[in-house]
């Protein structure tokens, strides 16, 4: 006769003490059998086990009783399954193999893209909307493009600025004289005059590249991303210039920020400027993370005549803007991020990566 039949008969108080008696035979099961842990698991919370029986039965015993029987009912469970997990420890009866299938699993680590690729990815984005397409130009140049051919003759002091990492590289003696000298590009405008030898205008590029600089502080790192735009075309005005800056401010750093130029100076534009952006704490009032309610964001102005020149272009014809600008720094400068030191960037500690 089953089990199952049988409790139908017996009253609440004989099912409690048949689960007790249950408990002390598991007990004793536990202590004395040699079994593997599956075998004594098996034989008491399997499906043919008198407990699992009993606890069918339960819907049986009548509804006053059911919360006494159901506690008596959970505890023996509940102490059999620690004493037959502290004996598999102790005697090392758990199987190594095993493995519950049911377990709530463990995720593997997830990666996503570096911040820094992310912010380029959204740079380029933007740009693309204003009909800029993005294009790759050496990292390793010669110290033409960078230089010379952006109107700093070779010595010209302007260059200092740049604190160029040089590569011991023999050249070409005697022939190219822009052949002779390779360096690591320290700032994208290098694509400049590159892009122009492609011989199509108008010109809309956004030049995203690796930098090197001698430098390192809070905020200087020797490898680091700028960006770099170029226009060239026909009657081309700072108000386009302007246009543009603003246009990105907008769209990167949000709409309430606005930009600024400044008069300032560089070889290869003229007029040249130095753009800010509104302080995203203050919103220009003026605050301790800025200047006067504005922040430094890069260089820019119209593209010098000598520029175009070197890059083929016809100055009678054309003329354009460009602007250059640190991608890390954009990125600390974008409303939110409140990032007031570069090197972590790139100091590859994922508990700080993971946040952005
Ligand atoms: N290349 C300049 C720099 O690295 C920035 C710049 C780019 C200025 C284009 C004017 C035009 O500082």
């Amino acid at each position: 006769m089953s089990m199952k039949d049988d409790v139908t008969t017996i009253p609440t108080d004989q099912l409690v003490s048949l689960l007790l008696t249950i408990k002390e035979e598991a007990e004793h099961q536990i202590d004395q059998s040699d079994a593997s842990y599956e075998e004594l698991r098996l034989s008491i919370f399997g499906k043919e086990s008198e407990l699992t029986k009993l606890s069918q039965s339960m819907r049986l015993v009548p509804k006053e009783d059911k919360q006494r029987v159901g506690i008596v009912l959970n505890q023996v469970k509940q102490s059999l399954e620690q004493l037959l997990s502290k004996k598999a420890k102790e005697s090392g009866l758990v199987n190594e193999d095993w493995m519950d299938v049911t377990a709530p699993g463990v995720r593997p680590p997830e990666g996503h893209l570096h911040i820094v690729t992310q912010a380029i990815e959204e740079i380029t984005q933007i740009f693309n909307k204003l009909g800029f397409t993005r294009v790759r130009h050496p990292e390793v140049d010669w110290d033409w493009y960078p230089f010379e051919s952006l109107n700093m003759p070779h010595s010209h002091p302007a260059s200092d600025e740049w604190e160029t990492f040089y590569i011991i590289y023999p050249g070409f003696p005697g022939k190219n004289p822009r052949k002779q000298k390779i360096v690591l590009t320290p700032h994208t405008s290098n694509g400049q005059v590159r892009e122009m030898e492609k011989g199509i205008l108008p010109i809309r590029m956004i030049n995203i590249a690796k930098c090197y600089r001698r430098q390192m502080d809070v905020s200087h790192v020797p490898m680091f991303y700028q960006f770099e735009g170029l226009y060239i075309d026909k009657n081309v005005s700072i108000g386009h210039l302007k246009g543009v800056l603003d246009y990105f401010a907008k769209a990167f750093f949000g709409p309430d920020r606005k930009t600024r130029i400044r008069p300032f100076h560089f070889q290869f534009t003229e007029p040249s400027f130095e753009v800010d952006i509104s302080c995203g704490i203050c919103n220009g009032k003026g605050c301790r993370l800025c200047k006067e309610g504005w922040l430094e964001l890069g260089g820019a102005g119209m593209v010098h005549p000598v520029v175009l020149t070197n890059g083929r272009v016809d100055t009678t014809i054309y003329n354009g803007f460009a602007f250059g600008w640190g991608v890390e720094r954009s990125f600390m400068m974008k409303s939110g991020t409140q990032l007031d030191d570069i090197r972590p960037l790139y100091g590859n500690d994922v508990r700080f990566l993971e946040q952005f």
